[in-house]
């Protein structure tokens, strides 16, 4: 995999095909290849770029805390270095969705559209960030096996579980052999990370937003508020998958990203951008 320095760190990416960009940001606490589905079908339509997260896959780790607005702009630097400066589409997955609010608040002009994958614009609750701060500890001393163990019951759905077990053993994998200070780096960032529910209605950003109906962690009647407030949006709610919509479901999740991308592409949405909006 190709990599750049970016603020300090190595960033890792795929970077394949032409055309329209598409940018993939993963979850917490995975890596690029969450996307391995979207890479090989979307790469014939657009050019896929999937970076790996400061701090997790084969990216450096910046111990302490990472927020979701260092993500942010770690990415823009990454299109920086690619000498992108066309506005791409950005579809990020939980975690990755939460990186897409701060891109959208500091790097607007950068994008063309989003695709909101399985995520939430809530912060977290006192006893949530609580229990990502006791888990950064954790994770930190006794390396992230525990989380290896308990997350991907939440990740996918049941039927995963029983049809897709391979998949599931393999996300197991990569959390397995994640940097335990990456891990701790985004919890603590995750905890810290705005509530930007109230801000949706200014998003004036064509969307997408995707969700597993099965999903555990972002629920879809939270996903469909998400949407009906954002201006300018489409939902899919895909039948049986989980949180790891991409993964468990890649045909329906592929074709719904590739009808918005071509859409949009051909009739951008009118919309005025302000001037003093980015940065
Ligand atoms: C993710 O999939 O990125 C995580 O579930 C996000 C979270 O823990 O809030």
């Amino acid at each position: 995999m190709p990599s750049v320095s970016i603020s300090g760190t190595d960033l890792n990416y795929v970077d394949e095909g032409r055309g329209p960009v598409l940018l993939l940001v993963h979850g917490f606490p995975l890596d690029h290849t969450m996307w391995q589905y979207q890479i090989a079908d979307l790469k014939d339509e657009m050019r896929v770029i999937a970076p790996d997260l400061r701090g997790f896959g084969m990216s450096g780790v910046t111990a302490g805390t990472v927020t979701m607005a260092q993500m942010a702009d770690d990415l823009a630097g990454l299109l920086d270095a690619l000498r992108i400066s066309e506005p791409v589409y950005f579809c990020g997955l939980s975690m990755g969705g939460y990186v897409a609010w701060q891109f959208i608040e500091r790097h607007r002009k950068r994008l063309a559209g989003v695709i909101l994958c399985d995520t939430r614009a809530v912060a977290d609750t006192p006893k949530e960030k609580e229990t990502r701060l006791e888990t950064a500890e954790k994770v930190v001393k006794e390396g992230p096996g525990f989380i290896a163990e308990a997350m991907p019951k939440r990740l996918f759905a049941e039927r995963a579980h029983q049809e897709q077990a391979k998949l599931v053993q393999e996300t197991r994998e990569v959390i397995r052999r994640t940097a335990p200070e990456g891990i701790a780096a985004a919890a603590r960032g995750m905890a810290a990370r705005p509530d930007v529910s109230g801000k949706l209605g200014g998003m004036e950003i064509p969307a997408l937003v995707i969700v597993g109906s099965e999903d555990a962690i972002s629920k879809a009647e939270e996903m469909r508020t998400i949407a009906e407030e954002l201006p300018i949006s489409m939902f899919v709610e895909i039948p049986g998958a989980g949180h790891m919509s991409p993964l468990e479901a890649p045909d329906v999740v592929n074709r719904a990203i590739s009808d918005f991308v071509s859409r949009m592409s051909s009739q951008p949405p009118e919309m005025e951008l302000e001037e003093d909006d980015e940065e």
